[in-house]
């Protein structure tokens, strides 16, 4: 195995070592960390030669490992498209070069789904739609305006897009609920603070913060508290991944609620990987599954999150 072809993979290449190109979108947030290493440590327990690459959110960067990994003839690629779009073009080299691919959490837009094997990761538009239910439960009854702020992950992403897009639908019916301002912070810490600070100088009277990651919502909560306000309390918090350290703000009753988005895929991804190699066919879309935690689940289920 190694040289990628098609004799190579349906042959099974019994007792040679798979290699695996896995194009990483960055290291932005603690979801994204927790990612890899699962990847990592998945290919070592399966004995996965895998080459890593970090594409620091740029999509020129994750085009140029992609490419690097067709060149290497590794035997399978996999990635997390940074965007959406823009991706036919490496793609086809790949097909032509006759190495699968494997979309692993994040979507690409194209219709040619020949392109991929198969996309593995959560459902971005549920995960949107689970969070506007927490909030319309919790305004049951009300007949208050309730004054939103959205900070947006990377523009173009498939989190971004679908996560603004469930929660746009989940709130539709309910004309008190407004959101006065939406802008991308990046899915980072700092970004999620800085435009938090301009929200806040902005829109005296936000009733709730609905953050599309939890590094977002954490560099929020420092904005809000720098702001002379209760996080959780004066402003509202929903975010979504379910990292340890919003669990703790959950806790400490800053979070109001956090939307499962499990980033431990590498176990999944390996296996796909190796029914790939051994010719076997694989599902075209492979779901993860994943909760909701409101603030009284968070202090019990903190000992148990593996991130
Ligand atoms: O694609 C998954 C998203 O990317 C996570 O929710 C976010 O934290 C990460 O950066």
């Amino acid at each position: 195995c190694g040289d990628g072809t098609q004799d190579d993979e349906a042959g099974g290449a019994a007792g040679d070592t798979i290699v695996l190109g896995f194009a990483q979108v960055g290291a932005e947030s603690g979801w994204r960390t927790a990612n890899t290493k699962s990847i990592q440590d998945s290919a070592k327990a399966a004995g996965i030669d895998l080459k890593f690459s970090d594409a620091q959110q740029k999509q020129e960067n994750q085009i140029k490992n992609i490419r690097s990994y067709i060149t290497q003839k590794v035997d399978v690629i996999a990635f997390s498209p940074v965007v959406e779009s823009g991706w036919e073009p490496v793609l086809r080299e790949a097909k032509e070069a006759g190495i699968p691919v494997v979309l692993t959490d994040r979507a690409i837009d194209s219709p040619d789904t020949s392109l991929y094997v198969t996309f593995l990761g959560s459902d971005f538009i549920e995960e949107g739609k689970r969070a506007a239910n927490w909030l319309v439960q919790e305004y049951q009854g009300k007949n208050e305006t309730v004054n939103i702020v959205e900070l947006q992950g990377t523009t173009g992403s498939a989190p971004a897009i679908d996560r603004k897009e469930g929660f746009a639908q989940g709130i539709a019916a309910n004309p008190n609920f407004k959101i006065i301002a939406s802008q991308t912070g990046e899915f980072t810490r700092a970004k999620g603070k800085e435009v938090m600070q301009a929200f806040l100088q902005s829109n005296p009277d936000i009733d709730v913060l609905y953050a599309h990651n939890d590094d977002m919502a954490l560099g929020a909560i420092q904005a809000i508290e720098e702001a002379g306000k209760k996080p959780g309390v004066d402003i509202k918090i929903i975010s979504i991944d379910g990292v340890k350290d919003a669990f703790q703000a959950m806790v400490d009753g800053k979070i109001n609620v956090v939307v499962e988005c499990n980033p431990l895929l590498g176990p999944q991804l390996m296996d796909v990987v190796k029914k790939v190699v051994a010719g076997e066919t694989v599902e075209k879309r492979i779901l993860t599954e994943e909760g909701v935690f409101t603030q009284d689940q968070a202090a019990a289920a903190l000992p148990n999150r593996q991130y």
